[in-house]
């Protein structure tokens, strides 16, 4: 009995303390397995890296580490803010290198910097500047002096009037803030959604008379390319209402020619850079216009998909969400391709919004419904779980625009931006710049930067890089044939990019 007693107690208590242990700690090797299951489900969570990018990736990681610890964080600050710390950063510095695929959300009218629309641009021949009442300024090229109109009164010729002022780089630099968000003091500048949207639209205006300029469009065109190579990628799908153009003597052109140039200037800039792969337009359409007029516009756009099969992506609806109408207000237009029985596929934006339960809310799951390509920001997609699993079930890409959401004023400190879960679910996602000239940046490396260290954190790795950039080319709207094209280049520019930074 006794004998019986202590032997119980010499086996199990030491097996009663160790089983108190495991039960109340986690088996380390368990958490360790959920970690890295976890860890997997992110974007670039099953890329397996070479050891090259292994040993690039440590790098990276330290950088970030060292990055996350400093104050200020550039992501949690105003991008106008964060700029210069931005391109002071090492891993800033590497993006820039990064070949990064494909942009695929990017407007025509904000293509070009600011910079070189006013240095250049402005001080060609025949050039005319009115300022507004409303303190805006407009631009037409014309062979003698411009009719008043009902905006603006009295139209100056640019290189007379630079003539008379003491200051151009004052000056110029004025002309500057009319044609750009970008301020020192955004904060104060735009203290409501409302105020950013109003000067983005004045901003919008301003510049047209330059861009709508036949001969200007074309140097535009090839500028806007050369920006994007020079950030290292390598094809773009360019968001275009195809504005008709003008010429000195009066003649004005349609869609067509502007598709055209858009073609000819594509193909001579491949000609110039033959490890460019192309360029394409998403016919784009002003959400402020009336039923029958988008009707006309979808069939317009599919008769010059027709035209310009190679040119031509697909269709999307623009201007301000929240202040505009919704998809579901367009669905006869929208209808008409399928009820033809032709093929317009789609690019919508959609969810650009912060307010739940609103038509600009509902636009993400319409988009679906419409059979839509990808997704424009898809800012609201997170909280809508039905539409989230549509639109990874059908591989319908978001493409993520940080910067433009933070300037826009959807969110202020980019670590709380919804794509957060996106990312870690590795949801169908590419990056994109929207509108960089009015928001300062050129290329992708800027809104990369704030997508790969403010939303995604520490533990968004080279894994994730380089499958953000591997579907850039996946999601887009090129043929098979052409993608394997693209894929092969890119692959091309990412060996020597690991290898040189190595
Ligand atoms: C203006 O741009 C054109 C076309 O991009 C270029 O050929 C020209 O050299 C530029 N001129 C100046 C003054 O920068
Ligand atoms: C969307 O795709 C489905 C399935 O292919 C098709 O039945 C439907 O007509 C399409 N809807 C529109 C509006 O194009
Ligand atoms: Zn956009």
């Amino acid at each position: 009995m006794v004998i019986s007693f202590l032997w119980a107690v010499v086996t199990y208590v030491p097996l009663l303390w160790f089983m108190r242990v495991t039960e109340g700690m986690p088996d380390p090797a368990q958490r360790d397995l959920l970690m890295r299951q976890e860890a997997s489900r992110q974007t670039g969570g099953r890329v397996v890296l070479t050891a090259a990018e292994q040993k690039l990736d440590a790098y990276l990681h330290r950088l970030k580490e060292q990055e996350m610890s400093a104050t200020p964080f550039p992501p949690a600050l105003h991008f106008f803010k964060a700029k210069p710390l931005i391109e002071k950063s090492p891993v800033f510095k590497l993006l820039q290198k990064m070949p990064k695929g494909a942009a695929l959300h990017i407007h025509s009218s904000s293509l070009v910097s600011v910079e070189w629309l006013v240095k250049n641009i402005t001080y060609r021949p025949n050039c005319y500047i009115c300022f507004t009442w409303d303190n805006s300024v407009r631009f037409q090229f014309s062979a003698r002096q411009p009719f008043p109109r009902w905006d603006c009164f009295y139209w100056q010729l640019l290189e007379t009037l630079r003539a008379k002022i003491g200051d151009p780089t004052g000056f110029d630099n004025s002309l500057m803030q009319h044609l750009t968000l970008f301020t020192e003091d955004p904060d104060g500048q735009y203290p409501s959604q409302d105020v950013v949207w109003g000067k983005f639209e004045k901003a919008f205006i301003a510049s047209a008379g330059l861009v709508t300029h036949a001969p200007v469009l074309k140097d535009y065109f090839y500028k806007g390319l050369e920006e994007l190579h020079r950030d290292n990628i390598l094809y773009l799908e360019l968001r275009s209402g195809l504005s008709r153009t003008y010429e000195l003597d009066g003649t004005i052109h349609d869609k067509f020619w502007t598709l055209k140039t858009f073609q000819e200037v594509t193909k001579k800039f491949i000609g110039d850079h033959p490890d460019f792969l192309g360029a394409r337009i998403i016919i784009s359409v002003h959400r402020a216009l009336s039923i029958s007029e988008v009707k006309a516009a979808v069939k317009e756009a599919i008769q010059l998909q027709k035209d310009f099969p190679d040119v031509v992506a697909g269709f999307d609806m623009v201007g301000r969400e929240d202040s505009g109408k919704s998809l579901w207000f367009f669905r006869e237009a929208l209808s008409l391709p399928a009820e033809l029985g032709v093929r317009l596929p789609y690019f919508f934006h959609a969810g650009e919004t912060d307010d739940e339960g609103t038509d600009t809310d509902q636009n993400i799951l319409d988009a679906l419904l419409f059979n839509t390509t990808r997704i424009g920001h898809g800012y609201a997609l997170a909280h809508h779980p039905l539409a989230k699993e549509l639109s990874r079930k059908r591989n319908v890409a978001v493409e993520l625009c940080p910067i433009s959401n933070q300037v826009l004023k959807l969110v202020s400190d980019l670590r709380n931006h919804p794509a957060t879960v996106l990312m870690s679910e590795g949801h169908p996602m590419v990056i994109s710049a929207d509108d960089p000239s009015l928001f300062g940046t050129t290329g992708l490396s800027y809104d990369f930067y704030q997508a790969f260290v403010g939303i995604g954190g520490l533990k968004a790795n080279l894994g994730t890089l380089k499958e953000l950039a591997a579907n850039s080319i996946t999601y887009s709207s090129l043929p098979a044939h052409l993608k394997d094209s693209g894929r092969a280049m890119w692959q091309k520019k990412w060996d020597a990019f690991i290898s040189a930074n190595l």
